[in-house]
């Protein structure tokens, strides 16, 4: 499919595939959703992601499963407060309204190209960027170790990987009940495919051929930064 920059909102996005439908509802929804999962099931912040990840955003970056564009939106919104460039930005995820909702945000942007690919089959050539971020989305892939070989694939020698996942919960009662909950209704409603024992994800990624340079843990999310 060809790349369209955020400005054309035109652009004729391919119909959803069945096994994607779980991200079918409307953006602004799973912003909302989003917020709820996020501190009670990542019991995590966002403030924390929106920095973490704008750490690893090069001048010609990759954003894998973009989702309603509202995380990178707000990375951007800092970078534009502390007069940080920002260079070429590709963002994709095969949910047409994840996408719909990220070509309304970036309409604006020529510099933001944005499309609906499968993160385990990416169109780029090998080597083709200085950065990936996977933001809240490794868990929600099928085959987490394609996507990672994809992501390993198409950065250059050197570049950077960046990625939080959501772990099995940890803590006491109630907490980690509540957490354990989401999680079940997230696999329900495909939204989900599995949170990952920490351990596991670092050996996915050693065995991807990942350097990692950073590891840690906030509430039951594993941040993690790689090297290729
Ligand atoms: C929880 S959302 C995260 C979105 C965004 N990164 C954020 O942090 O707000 C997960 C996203 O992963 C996308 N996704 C899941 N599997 C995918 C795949 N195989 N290829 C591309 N996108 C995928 C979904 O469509 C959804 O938009």
């Amino acid at each position: 499919m060809t790349p369209a920059t955020a400005s054309e909102l035109t652009v004729d996005l391919c119909d959803t595939p069945k096994t994607e439908n779980a991200y079918a509802s409307p953006s602004w929804w799973y912003d909302l959703r989003g917020f709820f999962i996020l501190k009670l099931a990542y019991r995590d912040s966002l403030w924390r992601q929106v920095f973490f990840f704008d750490k690893n955003i090069s001048d010609n970056h990759l954003e894998v499963a973009v989702g309603s564009g509202t995380l990178l939106r707000m990375i951007l919104f800092v970078r534009q407060l502390r007069r940080r460039p920002i260079g070429r930005i590709v963002g994709i995820d095969y949910a047409k309204e994840m996408l719909a909702g990220a070509l309304r945000t970036f309409r604006r942007w020529a510099n933001i190209e944005l499309e609906q690919a499968d993160a385990r089959a990416l169109r780029f050539a090998d080597a083709s960027f200085d950065s990936v971020n996977i933001a809240n989305a490794l868990h929600s892939i099928p085959d987490p170790d394609v996507a990672l070989g994809e992501a390993h694939r198409v950065l250059k020698v050197g570049g950077r990987l960046a990625v939080n996942a959501l772990l099995h919960p940890r803590g006491s009662w109630p907490l980690r009940n509540i957490a354990a909950a989401i999680d079940a209704w997230g696999i329900r409603k495909g939204i989900l495919v599995s949170p990952f024992d920490g351990e596991e994800i670092s050996a996915l990624f050693r065995r991807t051929g990942f350097r990692i340079e950073e590891r840690r843990n906030h509430g039951n999310a594993l941040y993690l930064v790689a090297r290729k």
